[in-house]
């Protein structure tokens, strides 16, 4: 006996099909906004169509009014790739020039719009000052077009003795939190700098977010499954739920494995940006000498399991020796206790 039409699972997929091109339709409101909808995001990542990161900023302008209206949720200056190139060091002079509404201390709030987000930037940075003017020069073009409210943070270790990046950033959240209520602290590496402004510098609402997921060192891939590495993003409550970071890993590396499993032990997962928005370009990495596979760092040799609880936010002690409004960033100079000497 022939099949009726319902029972024919040619009909029912054609059917569901219909019914689900139909729901896409009336989601993205009409057949002209599907289609919008699949060039904009084929735009988005075309990298071989880069843009000046100073596209769109004379747009910006203190709207009329007292009131000002909340920022669109989609930013409507936001143009995805960006021309990255370490070729010209840009002087402050110039930096501030190109940036009119940025205020001192590193500060900025949209003119024309109630931004829906406040994001903390926190560089924990010792004298590099080649990556910090090439950080400078991109990445307030690139926030203020994400229609963010933020402040950008440079946390600096006095003396010339070993690194401590994550009891830096400890302390840098501890500071930051005293200025403002900020719903997400930016984690960021200061040589590097995105490649894409749809890559946001806002939080997720439950977990820990990797953002530097795809560096043109590693070949625009993640090293390694759990890597935490670069630039990450969390809120005041992710932080202190895990402890903050370890305030006892002095030198290279080690400390955003630690960061990882932290996030395991206090609950939580890594969420992480697409690799294709979480691309960076890395200042000044050796090719030649950094050719080796990298590899996590196992949480055992720290015995971050007994560890994390006792060692963090609750256990950081520094001594804050200035706090200064630069016309790009605010800098903390503290003095991070005994640090072992370079072996
Ligand atoms: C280190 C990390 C580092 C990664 C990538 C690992 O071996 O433990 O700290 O981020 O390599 O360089």
């Amino acid at each position: 006996m022939p099949l009726s039409r319902v029972e024919n699972p040619c009909f029912l997929l054609f059917l569901f099909v219909f019914q689900a091109v139909f729901i896409l339709i009336l989601y993205r409101g009409g057949a002209s906004g599907v289609l919008r909808g699949f060039v904009e995001s084929r735009r988005v990542v075309d990298y071989s169509k880069s843009h000046d990161v100073y596209t769109n900023l004379s747009l910006l302008a203190p709207a009329g009014g007292t009131v000002l209206p909340y920022c669109s949720v989609h930013s409507p200056i936001a143009v995805g790739p960006l021309t990255i190139t370490f070729d010209v060091l840009p002087s402050e002079r110039m930096i501030i020039q190109k940036n009119p509404f940025v205020q001192s201390g590193g500060r900025y709030r949209p003119p024309h719009c109630l931004a829906r987000y406040k994001s903390a930037i926190l560089v924990a940075y010792s004298n590099q000052e080649k990556y910090l003017h090439q950080l400078l020069y991109y990445i307030h073009p690139f926030l203020q077009r994400q229609q963010l409210s933020y402040r950008i943070y440079l946390i600096q270790q006095v003396g010339n003795g070993t690194f401590n990046r994550a009891k830096l950033l400890n302390v840098g959240v501890r500071e930051a939190l005293k200025d403002e209520d900020w719903d997400c602290l930016l984690l960021h590496d200061v040589n590097l700098v995105p490649e894409n402004d749809y890559n946001l510098y806002v939080c997720d609402e439950y977990y820990p977010k990797h953002i530097a997921s795809a560096m043109d060192k590693f070949q625009y891939n993640l090293p390694y499954k759990s890597f935490f590495g670069g630039v990450s993003a969390l809120t005041p409550e992710h932080y202190m739920k895990m402890n903050g970071f370890p305030n006892t890993y002095w030198g290279d590396g080690g400390e955003d494995d630690d960061i990882a499993t932290r996030i395991q032990l206090a609950g939580m997962r890594i969420v992480r940006t697409p690799l294709q928005l979480g691309r960076y370009k890395v200042m000044d990495y050796n090719r030649e000498t950094e050719t080796e596979e990298p590899r996590r760092r196992p949480a055992s040799r720290h015995n971050t399991g007994k560890t994390w609880k006792d060692d963090g936010m609750n256990s950081l002690e520094f001594k804050l020796l200035s706090r200064t409004k630069h016309p790009l960033y605010t800098n903390i100079t503290v003095d991070i206790g005994y640090v072992p000497p370079f072996s």
